[in-house]
């Protein structure tokens, strides 16, 4: 879910709607705002995109919402359908009290039947509700009478989960209280006004100055500044930083959706995350904490993710094993923890995410660590949840990534993973300083073969189009095409909500070859017919088996690939580059491809339905 909060000399409502406007990638369930002023609080919430909140306040009239404080929100549906009643802001009964949440609290149920028995009536199905009368009543009576700040204290002390909440009371119209247990929020500093937000984006126009909070921490803005406290009301660090981008990265920069502009800036993302990690002739991973004889000890690698972000594990695995000869698993986070996973100090979990905060790969962490291992965060959020609780840090630059399907900040945990990979060879010495610098170049010259593909994709664009009514499409791919083929299925069900399933090539006789259907059309990821001959005839030997079963085969291979012409009903070539580094190339036109069909299908390729870009429950 996205939060926005905000205290100034503004309207509230503009600034907080902008913000959602910003932070709808995080959820688009429903969506709703609060604005507090000297007659009380105003409310509106409803289901659907912010589109309809907007719709709604301009039905209704924005005359009651002119006050200068006020906080909304942008859902993804947990406890509860996304119905106009279970949107947030949610309200004590006196209507005095709004709410907004992320996260979910897992002891509401028993929270709930304490209101309920005290003769509460709670009006939706939501777990965040009781935040609201929770609060009400800390702030009705007691030690904690008519003290905001206090009653929030109060209630989270009590509450188990994660959450981010953002409080505000009528009888205090110029303070809003937020507070967070492993769910994102950032504080912005303007001036003579304040921001509160699920992240930074959410007030980026308005100032770059912002404030992080930690881990059970509470904030109390107001115009002229803020104040951190822990949950007993003790003043508590947070670390102030400028935020690096600006306004310009989080707009689309006259691109039809953010996702086609963030494919277009893959070169880019790419060579920024490349920058200044190979110097003196040796790789230098400078923002973290581990020393090469930390890295040496390392006998075992887990990489740990979920999504796109798995998928960027599963290539480096390929090269990681290949330069270190250290044994690396590849593990989906939701899995890891629940499975007991053989772990100690020697053991060097690497976990990637883009956000930083997907609540899988933050327990998978915690679990990591409380096994003694050393975890290394591979992430593209400054400040984020897994890289606070990680030993070391590798930050991706790609820039905010706002399209919900990852697509540069794929590319560039690729390029992140390959870094540790060479880290470790170069400790262990598994690598020469001269093979390692050889690696280093060749992946420098990606960014260049990245702008060279995306020079080409109108013909990608031209069968895009053609393959909309396609009922089903599968992906085929061998050792690191593998994984690429697992991403070009994993971008289709997502955008154009297609069935699409990734195979390993070789597999495919063993099962998957029964699916295969004339006109089916099937993507096979070739290997270079020189880097890796032997895989690439077998690859050949496969296409031929599902042409014969009458499939449409869509190749894409290498340029200057003739032999794989006869097979291919469509052809489309990216430039030669080493084996390892082929997913950087071949992955492009499967983000292309996926982006046209679904929006020839009429979806919004930035927001697929379901979805939402961080994932902050497990
Ligand atoms: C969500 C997104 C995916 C993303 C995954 C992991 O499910 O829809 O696109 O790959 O989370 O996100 P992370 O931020 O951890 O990389």
């Amino acid at each position: 879910c996205g939060i926005v909060g905000y205290v100034g000399h503004r309207p509230a409502l503009d600034v907080v709607l902008a913000g959602l406007r910003r932070l709808e990638y995080r959820g688009y369930d429903s969506a709703g705002v609060a604005v507090l002023s000297g007659d009380g609080l105003a409310v509106e919430r409803k289901a659907g995109r912010l589109a309809n909140l907007e719709a709604r306040l301009d039905e209704v009239g924005r005359d009651g919402f002119a006050g200068t404080a006020g906080m909304g929100h942008t859902r993804w549906a947990t406890h509860g359908a996304p119905v106009d009643r279970n949107s947030h802001p949610h309200r004590d009964t006196t209507g005095r009290v709004a709410v907004v949440h992320n996260g979910i609290i897992e002891n509401f149920a028993a929270l709930r039947a304490e209101l309920e028995a005290a003769g509460v009536e709670l009006s939706s199905d939501t777990d965040s509700e009781t935040v609201a009368h929770l609060v009400a009543r800390a702030y009705a009576d007691g030690d904690t009478r008519g003290d905001l700040p206090a009653s929030v204290r109060l209630v989270c002390r009590r509450l188990d989960g994660a959450f981010t909440l953002v409080v505000t009371h009528a009888d205090v119209p110029d303070l809003i209280v937020a507070a967070r247990r492993s769910s994102p929020l950032v504080v912005g500093i303007g001036d003579g006004e304040t921001f509160v937000a699920s992240d930074v984006a959410a007030f980026i126009e308005h100032t770059r100055e912002a404030v992080e909070l930690g881990q059970d921490q509470l904030v109390l803005i107001t115009r002229d500044g803020y104040e951190v406290l822990d949950f007993h009301g003790e003043p508590a660090p947070a670390k102030p930083f400028t935020v690096d981008w600006d306004l310009s990265a989080a707009e689309k920069g006259g691109h039809e959706y953010f996702m086609l502009k963030e494919i277009d800036e893959q070169p880019t993302a790419l060579a920024d995350t490349l920058r200044g990690h190979f110097a003196g002739g040796r790789i230098v991973l400078d923002e973290q904490r581990l020393s090469d004889q930390d890295l040496r000890d390392v006998d075992k690698v887990f990489v740990v993710a979920c999504g796109s972000a798995y998928h960027s594990g599963l290539v480096a695995k390929y090269a990681i094993e290949h330069w270190t000869r250290l044994p690396v698993e590849v593990e989906l986070a939701s899995e890891f923890r629940y499975r007991d996973p053989v772990l100690d100090r020697d053991t060097l979990v690497v976990a990637v995410s883009q956000s930083g905060e997907t609540a899988d790969t933050l327990e998978a962490v915690r679990h990591a660590r409380e096994q003694k291992a050393r975890v290394l965060a591979v992430c593209n959020t400054n400040g984020a949840q897994i890289p606070r609780e990680s030993d070391a840090v590798l930050y991706t630059h790609a820039g905010p990534e706002i399209g919900v399907a990852s697509t540069k900040a794929f590319l560039a945990q690729i390029a992140a993973n390959y870094l540790v990979g060479l880290a470790l060879a170069q400790a262990r010495g598994t690598k020469y300083p001269d093979e390692v610098a050889r690696e280093f170049h060749e992946l420098s010259a990606m960014p260049d073969a990245v702008r060279r593909v995306l020079g080409t994709t109108a013909q990608v664009q031209a069968l895009g189009r053609e393959l909309s009514d396609a009922k089903a499409v599968l992906f085929l791919g061998r050792h690191v095409g593998y994984p690429v083929a697992l991403e070009g299925a994993l971008k289709l069900k997502e955008l154009a909500y297609m069935h699409a399933e990734g195979f390993a090539a070789g597999e495919l006789k063993h099962g998957p070859i029964a699916l295969i259907e004339p006109g089916l059309p099937v993507v096979v990821v070739m290997p270079s017919p020189k880097g890796r001959a032997v895989l690439h005839s077998k690859l050949v030997s496969n296409i031929s088996e599902i042409q014969a079963r009458g499939a449409r085969t869509i190749v894409i291979a290498e340029e200057g690939d003739d032999t794989v012409r006869p097979y291919a009903d469509e052809l489309i070539e990216v430039p030669a580059v080493p084996t390892l580094l082929q997913p950087l190339v071949s992955t492009v036109p499967l983000q292309v491809l996926a982006a046209e069909i679904a929006r020839s299908r009429g979806y919004d390729v930035d927001k697929p339905r379901n979805l939402a870009k961080s994932v902050t429950v497990e």
